[in-house]
């Protein structure tokens, strides 16, 4: 059977990372990479160890497939020059965002492509790391039953994991991801702050949270939230929360506010917490 052909429109975390686990797996011959610029495309093409910079996307050949992995942004512009300059017949475009679905390709469609997404549940911090670590990962997916059908196969060839995502909810699909993910990075950076304030170097800080970090994340994992739930306000020490308040508010009413906002949700999953313990 030939291995199929592939292209990369916009080849930086996710691009470099899929693109390499799927050439040194033998399920797709990376073809034309085409970056912002042709030095990082060149960048991208020692990375995964194959394919060539192309400086135009009007220049790329025919391929079976195209992946677009820019940045959200600049996916519907990417898709509809593509479109403008190939026939798409048969041809396979996906991209990788997990706010947009397949519709946003839909020039290519309409110019005789299959669509669709993939997005990794993975946070691609260091491309290296990231093919490392690729086994494992979940992959939501939504689009045409054939194209999901051959990235679906190269997907589960590299230890991934796949699941069905409604198009229509991509976008709250995709804030849930921020949430836990993004998001708990930046509420860890006011807590470091808050640690050195108090006079805790940020390293040391970083060093005496990590089994606490560790034990919050496996008990969330294996309890639920309600019963992982402890300190002040879990115990309904009230006056501790205030005090807290207080502190936050004479520095930085910014994160007062998220204290006081996430300290709601707190008490609400309390309350769960004591409804499950009577
Ligand atoms: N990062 C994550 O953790 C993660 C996780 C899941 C899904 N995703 C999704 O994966 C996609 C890619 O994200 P990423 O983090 O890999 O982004 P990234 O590292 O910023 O890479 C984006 C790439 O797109 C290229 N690009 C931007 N504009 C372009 C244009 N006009 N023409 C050609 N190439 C262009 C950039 O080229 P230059 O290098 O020349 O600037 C860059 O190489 C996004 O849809 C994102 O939502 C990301």
């Amino acid at each position: 059977m030939t291995v199929k052909t592939l292209h990369i429109i916009g080849c930086g975390k996710v691009g470099r990372t899929l693109a390499r686990l799927w050439h040194e797996a033998g399920l797709f011959s990376i073809n034309g990479i085409v970056n912002r610029t042709e030095n990082s495309a060149a960048k991208a093409v020692s990375f995964i160890g194959a394919g060539r910079a192309i400086a135009t996307i009007s220049a790329l050949p025919p391929a079976d497939l195209v992946m677009i992995a820019s940045g959200d942004d600049q996916i519907e512009s990417l898709c509809s020059e593509l479109a403008k300059t190939h026939s798409l017949d048969k041809t396979t475009v996906f991209h990788c965002s997990g706010a947009l679905s397949s519709s946003i390709l839909k020039s290519a469609k309409q110019s005789g492509a299959l669509t669709a997404s993939l997005h990794p549940v993975k946070s691609f911090a260091d491309t290296a790391d990231s093919v490392k670590t690729f086994a494992g990962t979940y992959c939501g997916m939504e689009g045409d039953k054939e194209a999901l059908a051959i990235l679906e196969q190269a997907l589960h060839k590299c230890g991934a994991k796949t699941f069905a995502i409604s198009p229509q909810q991509k976008i709250l699909y995709h804030a849930a991801n921020v949430l836990i993910c993004n998001d708990l990075t930046a509420l860890m950076e006011i807590g470091f702050q808050c640690y050195e304030r108090a006079g805790i170097p940020r390293e040391f800080a970083v060093e005496i949270t990590k089994p606490m970090v560790a034990e919050t994340i496996h008990n969330i994992q294996t309890k639920g939230t309600a019963c992982a739930l402890t300190g002040s306000v879990a115990r309904g020490d009230m006056q501790t929360f205030e005090s807290h308040l207080q502190a936050l508010k004479d520095w930085d009413s910014t994160y007062a506010g998220i204290y006081e906002q996430l300290g709601k949700i707190a008490m609400d999953l309390a309350q769960q917490q004591k409804r499950m313990a009577a």
